[in-house]
């Protein structure tokens, strides 16, 4: 009989390799086999693990073992406290992007009512629901260039019960978006990594590219959307965007040259300046 410990002995070694906290890493996997919380293996390392669930962890530790992110292998990942599935046309969602959430939620009083928020290039959908669910009376819109993303994004939304306050549609930026839809609040993290950038292996082999990269400086995403911008805000209505580190004064000249005012700017946890609210 095999119990947590002694997989820990057998997999640590190997595992020490790729991830900084292994022994997390494991009991994190194994909660997720056996619908446990990571915390019950540390309290029970005891614990007789069966054949088949031992099996199915080594091939989550080959696949920790390639740089696949957790959040990738389990199929989900946490944002603003709410679990999102993700899949690998789907860029995991990040801690950074809470700050935007945040952002938000301070200026929701200052938005034209009824609220509508249209959410560019929505990915899993991650920002337009937490927005939606933390916001009751808000609808919302996300786009995606991806069709397997929106699927993804859809189907977030039908696990939180938000189905029926918002919808999907493909699109390049704004272009099948009708003249006439305006949005109280557009949100928006677009690729926005310049192309010659090295990134890590967990990020670069597992995040799909077409969500990472935007041209030679990563602004390309930024310019398209502001060509469009003014015409789908509401009077009063306000942008927020995230950008990468050191693209806080580009980005803003930008959006100011398509005729908006930037408001003000928000660093994320790690103190760098992550997103901005126009109007
Ligand atoms: C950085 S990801 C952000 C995903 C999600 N909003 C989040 O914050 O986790 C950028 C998203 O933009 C989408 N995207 C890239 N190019 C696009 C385009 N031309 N039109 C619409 N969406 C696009 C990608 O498919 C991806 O889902």
């Amino acid at each position: 009989m095999t119990s947590y410990s002694d997989i820990i002995k057998k997999h640590q070694e190997r595992l020490a390799k790729f991830s900084t906290n292994a022994h997390r890493d494991m009991r994190v996997l194994l909660g997720h086999l056996t619908e446990k919380t990571p915390e019950f293996y540390f309290m029970h390392p005891d614990t007789v693990i069966s054949k088949d669930v031992e099996s199915q962890l080594e091939k989550c530790i080959d696949r920790l073992c390639q740089n696949e992110p957790l959040s990738k292998i389990m199929g989900k990942r946490e944002f603003y406290g709410r679990i999102f599935t993700v899949t690998k046309d789907t860029l995991d969602p990040r801690q950074d992007t809470e700050t935007l959430i945040d952002a938000a939620l301070k200026y929701k009083k200052t938005l034209p009512k009824p609220l509508s928020i249209l959410d560019l290039g929505t990915g899993t959908g991650c920002m337009v629901l937490t927005l939606l669910a933390e916001i009751s009376l808000a609808t919302g819109m996300g786009v995606d260039i991806s069709k397997k993303a929106l699927d993804v994004a859809y189907n977030n939304a039908k696990a939180l019960h938000l189905e029926d306050r918002v919808t999907f549609k493909h699109s390049n930026w704004f272009e099948t978006i009708m003249d006439d839809e305006m949005f109280a609040l557009i949100v928006s993290n677009p690729p926005y990594i310049a192309n010659h950038e090295i990134l890590d292996p967990n990020v670069y082999n597992f995040d799909p590219h077409s969500a990472l990269f935007a041209g030679s400086e990563g602004l390309d995403a930024y310019e398209v959307i502001a060509k469009d911008i003014k015409k789908h805000l509401l009077p009063q209505g306000k942008l927020l965007i995230e950008f990468g580190h050191g693209q806080e004064k580009a980005v803003i000249h930008i959006f100011e040259s398509s005729g908006l005012k930037h408001i003000e700017s928000f660093h994320d946890l790690s103190g760098i300046i992550r997103c901005a609210i126009f109007a």
